[in-house]
């Protein structure tokens, strides 16, 4: 006999969210990337799609057993660079109930791509030129269409002039989200623990408001976004 689906707080709902780091091409063999591993997307896909949720999952360079074992509910687009990652973003955001920017996006490009491997030239250094990349997340913002949710994540320090908290709720308003998962990273609470810190900030009237600090795993983080997400469509469809 078939088993019986479970109804879950995200029951018929698609999210796409996007997870890892992505790395920019300077040549055929070389890249500037970051050390994203793309965990925490996977837990959200993962929490997503065990809340009932349809998953599509833009996936910038994910270690292939961390993707081979997600459920078969979530849909997995690999992609390398930034520009691609928001191409297939915004193909996923046309039947988005929801989109979490969980990527690590590289906020710059080499200028040029060199389609030969590039060779060194006497003994001399080099300067590479970079350019912006575009924000994703704000683009997405942009051409939302109405209802649909948008998440986004900061992880912030503070230093002598601002907190960590004034950075994350400048950062909400410039990004137009709906609520923002802050990870609070300030010294002691460095990367690469297994605990992360995290407030979620949302608006209330003209206020930023952030929840209580929570501690936990990237699981527990993500269920309580999942949480946040679920509880958001009870009161607009209340
Ligand atoms: N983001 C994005 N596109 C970019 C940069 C960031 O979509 N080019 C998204 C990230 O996926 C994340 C959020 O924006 O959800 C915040 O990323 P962050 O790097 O903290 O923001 P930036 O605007 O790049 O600001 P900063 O100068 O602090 O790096
Ligand atoms: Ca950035």
């Amino acid at each position: 006999d078939p088993v019986p689906k479970t109804v879950g707080p995200l029951n018929g709902r698609r999210v796409a969210i996007s997870a890892g780091g992505t790395r920019e091409p300077l040549d055929p063999v070389r890249f500037l990337g970051n050390r994203s591993s793309g965990k925490q997307g996977i837990a959200l896909a993962r929490a997503a799609a065990a809340a009932g949720a349809h998953v599509d999952l833009v996936a910038a360079n994910i270690d292939s057993g961390l993707l081979s074992a997600l459920p078969d509910s979530v849909r997995i687009t690999s992609v390398e660079s930034t520009l691609e990652l928001q191409a297939q973003m915004q193909a996923a955001q046309a039947d988005a109930d929801a989109i979490i920017m969980a990527a690590a996006v590289a906020d710059y490009r080499p200028a040029e791509r060199t389609a030969s491997k590039m060779k060194k030239s006497g003994d001399e250094g080099m300067t590479l030129n970079l350019v912006q990349n575009p924000d994703v997340l704000v683009g997405l913002v942009e051409s939302r269409c109405e209802h649909q949710l948008i998440i986004g994540f900061a992880a912030e320090t503070g230093d002598s002039h601002h907190s960590a908290m004034d950075y994350a709720k400048a950062k909400f308003r410039r990004k137009g989200v709906d609520l923002l998962v802050f990870n609070n990273v300030s010294d002691d609470r460095a990367f690469g623990h297994d605990d992360n810190a995290v407030q979620i900030l949302s608006v209330d009237g003209d206020e930023v408001v952030a929840s209580p600090e929570f501690t936990g795993s990237k699981d527990d983080v993500s269920e309580k976004v999942i949480e946040a997400l679920a509880s958001r469509w009870e009161c607009v469809e209340s």
